[in-house]
């Protein structure tokens, strides 16, 4: 479906998680090993998307105007999920006994990260509403940004993840 035009930056990305959140639930109900993956990937590809122009339009545009505690989970958060992204993009479904699990595992870290972004009053949007930053500017950049990533992930497949606060460990 395409987006609507002209959405501040807040509704587009409630938008998103409302997608995501759509695919989650059509992933509880299927059944057979091909439709699973296809929805798995496409949780995979909307999340890849959607955690990427956060981190490189949102969340900078917040830093200095929401509390600093939050926005630095919201990077921890997302890196937690970038690893099971990896993991569940790279997994057969038929050869992977865990892939139902890490997918609801993933599903379940989405939830919280989304209700810290949605929370009423004290999340991040919240926040950020009431920082007043230019939520028009901001949702266009969004947008667009977003229709690039998401037409490059499609055709060269999801980057190798990016982890933006975690360097120290490698598996
Ligand atoms: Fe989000
Ligand atoms: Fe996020």
């Amino acid at each position: 479906m395409p987006e609507a035009k002209n959405q501040d930056a807040i509704a587009l990305l409630k938008q998103d998680h409302r997608t995501v959140e759509e695919l989650f639930a059509q992933f509880e109900k299927a059944s057979g090993e091909g439709r699973k993956e296809r929805l798995a990937r496409e949780i995979c590809l909307e999340l890849s998307v959607h955690s990427a122009i956060e981190e490189e339009i949102f969340y900078p545009a917040c830093e200095g105007k929401v509390d600093d505690e939050l926005l630095k989970e919201s990077y921890v958060e997302h890196d937690a999920a970038k690893l099971l992204i990896a993991e569940i993009s790279a997994a057969e479904g038929e050869s992977d006994e865990f892939f139902d699990s890490k997918v609801k595992v993933l599903q379940e870290e989405i939830e919280h990260h989304v209700q810290e972004e949605e929370r009423r009053e004290t999340g991040l949007f919240s926040q950020a509403r009431k920082a007043e930053l230019d939520m028009d500017a901001l949702g266009e950049r969004l947008a667009a940004r977003k229709q690039e990533l998401t037409e490059r992930f499609k055709t060269e497949g999801l980057p190798k993840p990016q982890l933006t606060t975690m360097a120290d460990v490698s598996v």
